[in-house]
């Protein structure tokens, strides 16, 4: 078996939301194996610090700040990164936000922040990526949720926004593929240790019984995503494109989820 295939040794790997949790994973598994990495988040310490890890694998990479929701800082960044590693041969773009809260207690802006980040966000990432992009060739994944396809009280918003991104990749995989252009969205379920399952099992027994739910009974590890991910954009998923592919121990098979416990735990730390 021809393993150089997951050799991505000066590839430009571009992660939109990188600075943390899964994304960073991400980025922190395709540095290892030797591509140069662009990371991209709000806050400019966290991005810097981003860099300096992955820096520190012995790889080449660059920590931009830039909001998903804003064109214009995205532009920039596109342009920053390409000037200095050349054309985007895999795109990753994860950012998200995300809280427990039931519609009636969501106002407009609460359900517009979350789709201007993930759905809106990711539209601008394809878009405004799509100059930056290698042609034929690059690889886009982007990083969806089980709400997508999961109707999940406490989660209009992100059901919403997730449901849309899928959406997305099969727009764009039809739109791009003549380009020599893939695009899939990885469905990650729970992840160990990550701000997403804080956020969603924010106590002992809200954990535990979100472990229970998963048909493999385990939470996921950042690993799972990033073999999934580096999968994809090597030549062994060359012929993948426009799929959803839950990553997520067999969750995607069971109904919908209850957070009404984890939602009253939440509000009460509020
Ligand atoms: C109700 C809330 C709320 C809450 C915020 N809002 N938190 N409403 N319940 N718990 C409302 C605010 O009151 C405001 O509405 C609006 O949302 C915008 O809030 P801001 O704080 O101004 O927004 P912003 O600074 O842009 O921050 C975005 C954010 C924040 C999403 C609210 O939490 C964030 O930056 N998150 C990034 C990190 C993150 O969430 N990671 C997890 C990703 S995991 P009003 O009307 O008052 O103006 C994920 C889920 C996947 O995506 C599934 C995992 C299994
Ligand atoms: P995380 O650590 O909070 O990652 C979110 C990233 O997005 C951070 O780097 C954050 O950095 C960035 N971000 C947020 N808003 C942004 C914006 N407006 N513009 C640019 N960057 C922004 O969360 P995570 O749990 O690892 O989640 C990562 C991805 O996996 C998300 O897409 C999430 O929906 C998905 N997911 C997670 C789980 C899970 O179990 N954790 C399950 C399913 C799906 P800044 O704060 O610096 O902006």
């Amino acid at each position: 078996m021809d393993l150089s295939a997951l050799d991505f040794t000066g590839r430009h790997l571009f992660v939109a939301g990188g600075s943390s949790g899964i994304n960073f994973g991400i980025a922190q598994a395709f540095a290892r194996a030797g591509a140069r990495v662009t990371v991209i988040s709000r806050s400019p310490d966290k991005v810097a610090a981003a860099a300096r890890q992955l820096q520190a694998l012995g790889t080449q990479a660059l920590g931009l700040a830039a909001d998903v929701r804003h064109p214009d800082s995205l532009e920039r960044a596109f342009a920053a990164a390409s000037a200095r590693f050349g054309p985007i041969d895999v795109l990753v773009s994860g950012a998200a936000g995300n809280f427990l809260a039931s519609a009636l207690d969501m106002s407009p802006n609460a359900f517009k922040t979350v789709v201007d980040i993930d759905l809106l966000g990711s539209f601008n990432v394809a878009r405004l990526a799509h100059a930056h992009l290698r042609k034929p060739g690059a690889c886009v994944i982007q990083i969806s949720a089980g709400q997508a396809f999961t109707p999940t009280p406490f989660q209009a918003h992100v059901c919403a926004a997730k449901a849309g991104v899928d959406m997305l990749t099969q727009v764009l995989a039809l739109e791009w593929g003549p380009l020599g252009v893939r695009i899939n969205s990885i469905v990650p379920g729970p992840i160990a240790g990550t701000e997403g399952l804080k956020r969603l099992a924010p106590t002992e027994e809200t954990l535990d019984a979100m472990t229970q739910r998963v048909p493999l009974r385990r939470l996921g590890r950042i690993e799972d995503i990033s073999r999934m991910a580096m999968l994809l954009a090597s030549d062994w998923g060359s012929w993948i494109t426009g799929a959803i592919i839950p990553v997520d121990g067999g969750l995607a098979l069971t109904g919908p989820r209850d957070f009404s416990a984890a939602a009253a735990a939440s509000r009460r730390d509020r």
